[in-house]
């Protein structure tokens, strides 16, 4: 099993949207997978339909109780794609851990859970932009972080005075003791412009030399409408755009070159036709 964190300082850079799209993407291509939605605005937990109006459970008691219980995850329309949802709109969880001794390692210890780790082949983790306990101890709990950057300039500056700093905050032997994934970061959302293609060569350039965890995906994110389209039809992004004319390269293609470049297993397996699950009322 492997658990990826999509984290990054600054808000609305597709964190969401590519924590939906990549999970439904992984569940498509045959894992198992399990998205947890540790943003207080419950975005991810609505981004596809569920298969029971009215979850049960969600984030609030894994952390409460320091552990994964059934009832805290609830299934997609999607196959293999399950969730736990966000259910704290007021923002009591991040008062509660703070008080916890354990609050750094208290995720990573649930996703332990045989229920986790036996029941699934992947977990992907959502967060918030703003910093707190609930998002340090999401990045603790990843063996990978993905963190999008927008290629405009302040966003990478961005980048590097808000995620690195986080990231040495949260070093071994710093706030839990907890170890510290490799960070990918993954230009997102970059448009045709030439300054786009600059900055974003600029950002390869500069950041690799700047954190010896952290290095930057080949693979692309563009700028492209499909992604808010499928967002709003509640379906993935490579199902709702398989292929497209031009230059720029099908949301179909690039979620799968992203998803063969984070599990190289992958590599080569293509989504097949997607199976329909019984949706409840
Ligand atoms: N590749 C893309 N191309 C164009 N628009 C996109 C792309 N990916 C996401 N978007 C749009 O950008 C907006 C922000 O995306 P999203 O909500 O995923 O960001 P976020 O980082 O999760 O935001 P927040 O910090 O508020 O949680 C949304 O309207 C989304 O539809
Ligand atoms: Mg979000």
């Amino acid at each position: 099993m492997i658990k990826f964190t999509i984290a990054s300082t600054k808000g609305g850079v597709g964190k969401t949207t590519l924590t939906a799209n990549l999970g439904a993407l992984l569940a498509d291509l045959g894992l198992r997978v399990l998205l947890i939605d540790a943003d207080i605005q419950p975005s991810l937990s609505k981004y596809f339909a569920l298969t029971s109006a009215r979850p049960s459970a969600g984030l609030t008691d894994v952390l409460l109780n320091g552990e994964m219980t059934a009832s805290s995850i609830t299934a997609t329309v999607i196959p293999n794609l399950d969730i736990v949802v966000s259910d704290d709109p007021e923002g009591h969880l991040s008062n509660w851990l703070l008080n916890r001794i354990d609050r750094g390692i208290r995720l990573w210890r649930a996703l332990q859970s045989p229920l986790v780790t036996q029941a699934y082949d992947c977990v992907l983790i959502d967060t918030q932009g703003a910093i707190g306990p609930v998002q340090d101890a999401a990045i603790l709990a990843a063996d990978v972080l993905i963190s999008p950057i927008t290629p405009e300039v302040l966003s990478a500056r961005e980048f590097r005075d808000g995620t690195l700093e986080l990231l040495e905050r949260l070093e071994p032997g710093g706030a839990f003791g907890a170890t510290l994934g490799p960070v990918k970061a993954v230009i997102y959302r970059q448009d045709r412009t030439a300054d786009a293609r600059l900055i974003a060569e600029g950002i390869r350039q500069d950041f690799v030399r700047l954190h010896s965890r952290f290095s930057i995906l080949d693979t692309v994110v563009p700028h492209a409408k499909a992604y808010k389209e499928a967002a709003t039809l509640r379906i993935p992004v490579h199902r709702h755009e398989r292929r497209r004319g031009g230059v720029m390269p099908s949301a179909c293609v690039v979620m799968h070159q992203l998803a063969w470049e984070l599990i190289p297993d992958l590599k080569g397996v293509y989504a097949g036709k997607p199976q329909r699950r019984e949706h409840a009322s």
